[in-house]
This record gives structure tokens, C-alpha cells and sequence, in this order.
């Protein structure tokens, strides 16, 4: 199986520059071995699926509702991310959780409204690092895993632990193996068989220069990238350094 490369934008880019965005990161992706993903903010993924078609990027939105439809104020379906070209969705982002309240019974509802509408989940878990130094990482994430995953599970999980994110810090190698092959055990102990065909991606200061040696990691199934996904050609750089998993 190929890696996937996905980039989460995030709160970031006008309507125009998102679609420049798109296009650069399509128009480089011709040698691109690895599935390639963007994220755009929900009221772009329509101009960016139309600038994108005809290539091989697919689009995701980067949260969903847990319902259909209904009186919602602000909200956005999975049906209707569906409806305008999206075929992914990233669910229980940390900044999600963090920023408002998102629980895991919530991303799990959300992950069964997603799949409802033929959206894949990637659901996001990790650590912060006060559970880190306190020795609680194992746990803190085989409790997201459990809470966040409904069954069965058609989709992804990005381990991004929270003290990576957006500060330039990466989890070692070391760190990404031991978390990837437990995130792996959990998958397996709690889905039993079909555990085994879960991506699991690494997210938090994937750059250039540090994709080769992450990517590399075993279980590691690609990336989830936030910063370095606003430029196209560091983008289409991390995504050269995949490989078939
Ligand atoms: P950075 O790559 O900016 O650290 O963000 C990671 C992330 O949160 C992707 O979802």
C-alpha cells in the first residue's frame, strides 16, 4: 500500500491562494508515488475539489458535525463536505479537542457520521507533554483509540503528539516507533484481524529535511502535516520521501 501524504491547512489561506495552493501541489504531483491528501478550511474544499479534478489529490475537510443536518448554527455536515468534492475528513484534531472540548464519544459519533456520508476519518490522538513526562502516553492514547474508534473502523489514525505540533519539535524515531507499534497492539487487541489493515500516520513538525528518517519508521503509513502542507514544493517534498508500506 502506498503512504499518504496529508495536508491539513488548517486556518490558513484566502480563497484564491488556497486554489494556487491546490494547483501547485497537482501540478508537482505527476512523480508522486504516495496518495496525496489537502485539507483546506470547509468553505474552500469546493474551489479547491474543482481545481483539483483531474489530478491525483483528493480533498478532506478538517472536522464535521455529528449529524446529517439540522439546527446547527455554524456547523458543517459530513454530507454536505461529501457533496462538494470531499472524500476525507479529519476528525478529533488536538486544536479540536483542546480548543472546543471535543470528547472522545464525540469524535466517535462523528466518525459514524462521516462514514454515513462516504467520507473517510483520519482520527487524530496523542499526548501533551505534562502526560508525556508523566509516563501516561501509552495510556492516555490506547483510551483515545478505544473511545474515539467506532466498530467496525474504516479509516486512519495520525498519532500527533501535542508537544510537536507547530513547534518545530519532532518525536524521535524512537518515540514514533515504540508509539506506532503500540497504537498498532491496541488496534489489533481491540479489532482484532482487521486492526492490522488500520493506517496509522505520525503528524508534528513533519519537514523536508526530517520525512525520510519518519517516514521510514515502521507502521508509520505517512504523514499528517500541518505547516510545512502550506508550501507546495516542501509538501511535494515529504511526500518524494515515501515508500510503499
Ligand atoms: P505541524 O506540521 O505544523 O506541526 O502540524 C501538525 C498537525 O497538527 C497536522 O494536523
Amino acid at each position: 500500500m502506498r503512504q499518504l501524504i496529508a495536508g491539513n491547512w488548517k486556518m490558513n489561506c484566502l480563497s484564491a491562494e488556497a486554489v494556487a495552493l491546490a494547483k501547485d501541489v497537482a501540478a508537482g504531483a505527476g512523480d508522486i508515488q504516495a496518495e496525496l491528501l489537502v485539507c483546506p478550511v470547509a468553505l474552500h474544499v469546493a474551489a479547491v475539489a474543482q481545481a483539483l479534478k483531474g489530478s491525483t489529490v483528493a480533498v478532506g475537510g478538517q472536522d464535521c458535525h455529528q449529524e446529517a443536518k439540522g439546527a446547527h448554527t455554524g456547523d458543517i455536515a459530513a454530507p454536505m463536505l461529501a457533496d462538494v468534492g470531499a472524500a476525507w475528513v479529519i476528525l478529533g484534531h488536538s486544536e479540536r479537542r483542546q480548543n472546543h472540548g471535543e470528547t472522545d464519544e464525540l469524535v466517535r459519533e462523528k466518525c459514524l457520521a462521516a462514514a454515513a456520508a462516504g467520507l473517510t476519518p483520519i482520527v487524530c490522538v496523542g499526548e501533551t507533554e505534562e502526560q508525556r513526562v508523566g509516563g501516561q502516553e501509552t495510556e492516555v492514547v490506547g483510551w483515545q483509540i478505544s473511545g474515539s474508534l467506532p466498530k467496525p473502523f474504516n479509516g486512519v489514525i495520525a498519532y500527533e503528539p501535542l508537544w510537536a505540533i507547530g513547534t518545530g519539535r519532532t518525536a524521535t524515531e524512537q518515540d514514533v516507533a515504540n508509539m506506532h507499534a503500540f497504537i498498532r497492539e491496541e488496534l489489533v487487541r481491540q479489532f482484532g484481524e482487521a486492526g492490522r489493515g488500520i493506517r496509522i500516520l505520525y503528524g508534528g513538525s513533519v519537514r523536508p529535511a526530517n520525512a525520510p528518517g519518519l517516514l521510514a519508521v515502521p507502521e508509520v503509513a505517512g504523514a499528517l502535516v500541518g505547516g510545512a502542507s502550506l508550501n507546495a514544493a516542501d509538501f511535494l517534498a515529504i511526500a518524494r520521501a515515501a515508500r510503499s508500506v
